[in-house]
């Protein structure tokens, strides 16, 4: 972990749509650091493991896939492009869709410890913000800045609903819901990596808040640590 604990590293963990990959992004922007969505490599497994036929519920088969996965991170106009296979996959990542399929490759830990050297290299001068479930748990255990970003479910599931809408899906504000209460309780409930506050995370409840306030909360603490 020699890399992860020489480089300035900002972990934003959360459950899903509470904010953080926007937030995550804008701070990034805002430092001029790099960005670890380690979503987007569960995602990436997901979909390649379905694209290949291969069964989500085996880590046998999903490990080689996952130390070998042919994604690659293409910064274009100020976007992020996500590749898999050549094929611009940015969007249909973030559908409910694969996301299912990303939380069931993520509940195995050989998969997880296949995928951890990978995102560990993203610690590079001069900083990184990294975004998932377990960046402060695991992955970034050293990390000086913790943050711990939620929501209430129907918040999250509206927020999640408007970015759907826009980008031309459709959407059911009850059934997303209902989706999002499933997806914790997964990610929360399961045996590898439960999705919990690192000890020394600041927890930001961003339900009443705007993006900029939040994102004013993370770069005022990065600053008061002597990270910028
Ligand atoms: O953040 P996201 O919605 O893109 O994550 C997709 C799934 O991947 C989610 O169900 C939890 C899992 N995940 C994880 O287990 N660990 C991470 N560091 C990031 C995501």
């Amino acid at each position: 972990m020699a890399a992860a604990s020489m480089a300035k590293v900002i972990t934003i963990d959360g459950p899903v749509s509470s904010g953080k990959g926007t937030i995550a992004r804008k701070v990034a922007q805002r430092l001029g650091w790099h960005l670890l969505d380690s979503g987007a490599l569960y995602r990436l497994l997901g979909l390649h493991a379905r694209n290949l036929g291969v069964s989500l519920d085996v880590p046998e088969g999903l490990v080689p896939l996952a130390r070998e996965l042919p994604c690659r991170f293409v910064e274009k106009n100020g976007e992020l492009l996500i590749e898999l296979d050549g094929v611009d996959v940015s969007d249909y990542l973030r559908t409910e869709e694969v996301g299912e399929l990303a939380s069931r490759v993520a509940v195995h830990q050989p998969v997880r410890d296949a995928l951890l050297a990978r995102q560990q290299g993203f610690a590079q001068s001069p900083g990184l913000i990294a975004d998932g479930r377990d960046m402060g748990t695991v992955v970034f255990r050293a990390a000086p800045l913790k943050i711990y970003l939620t929501a209430s479910p129907e918040e999250r599931a509206r927020r999640r609903y408007n970015q759907l809408k826009e980008k031309g899906f459709d959407a059911n504000l009850a059934a997303l819901v209902e989706d999002i209460r499933n997806r914790d309780e997964r990610d929360m409930g399961r045996d590898v990596a439960p999705l919990k506050p690192a000890e020394d995370a600041l927890v930001v409840d961003s339900t009443d808040m705007t993006i900029d306030a939040v994102l004013d909360r993370i770069l005022s603490e990065a600053q008061q640590r002597n990270l910028v």
